[in-house]
């Protein structure tokens, strides 16, 4: 019998590695890693377990005062957005994502109190001016780090958190994250261990 949940695992780590090697892959694997999201989108809320954004949340507890811009980049169903906004709720917070299906949901999960709104974009490709964002977070998400670099001001922090460590499907290790942050100017890097997960997280440097 095909497991099919497994083969899309391989895959989602696949597409990452690639990305983060040669982002001028990404073309290739994007249609579909979106298909494969918008196909998630219905079940997505149900496969969270409690501690799944631990890793997020013990990363933004290291920073140091509240961020008033921030980016939730492949936000999903929004869960990452919502914590933003709930935790800090003078600033304005933007979910982007590739999947509509995602972004219908996360628009649903999202009460209208909340300080969120949800874009559809391309992380390796962001529909904003350099500097934005005073926080640009990622649960479980590829980077793409010219773009992280492009839109966090200086000062500003950039978050990578992933909730099964090195057995999440979309993952990255910390080292080759410092390496390719410190390339770009980010400093300060602090690694997070908690629940299943760790984050990682970093500040853009002011110029030399
Ligand atoms: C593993 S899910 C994580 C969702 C959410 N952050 C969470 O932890 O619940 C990855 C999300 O990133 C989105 N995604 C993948 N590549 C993307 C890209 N290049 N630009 C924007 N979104 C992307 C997918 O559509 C999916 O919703």
């Amino acid at each position: 019998m095909i497991d099919r949940a497994a083969i899309g695992r391989r895959f989602a780590r696949l597409a990452t590695d690639a990305a983060v090697r040669s982002p001028i892959l990404w073309k290739l694997f994007r249609p579909v890693v979106r298909r494969q999201f918008d196909s998630l989108a219905p079940v997505w809320d149900s496969m969270r377990l409690e501690d799944t954004f631990a890793p997020y949340d013990a990363g933004l507890d290291r920073l140091q005062g509240p961020p008033a811009r921030i980016l939730d980049v492949g936000t999903g169903t929004g869960a990452g957005a919502i914590r933003l906004a709930q935790r800090f709720p003078e600033a304005t917070v933007v979910g982007v994502d590739l999947s509509d299906a995602m972004l219908e949901q996360a628009r649903r999960n999202t009460s209208a109190d909340l300080k969120v709104t949800y874009q559809r974009a391309d992380a390796s490709a962001l529909p904003f001016a350099d500097g934005s964002f005073d926080l640009v977070a990622h649960a479980n998400m590829i980077p793409f780090f010219d773009e992280v670099a492009r839109v966090t001001g200086r000062g500003g922090h950039a978050l990578f958190a992933f909730s099964s460590g090195a057995g999440t499907p979309i993952y990255v290790p910390p080292e080759r994250l410092r390496q390719e942050l410190g390339r770009r100017g980010f400093t300060d890097f602090a690694n997070v261990q908690a629940a299943r997960g760790n984050a990682l997280l970093a500040r853009k440097g002011d110029p030399a």
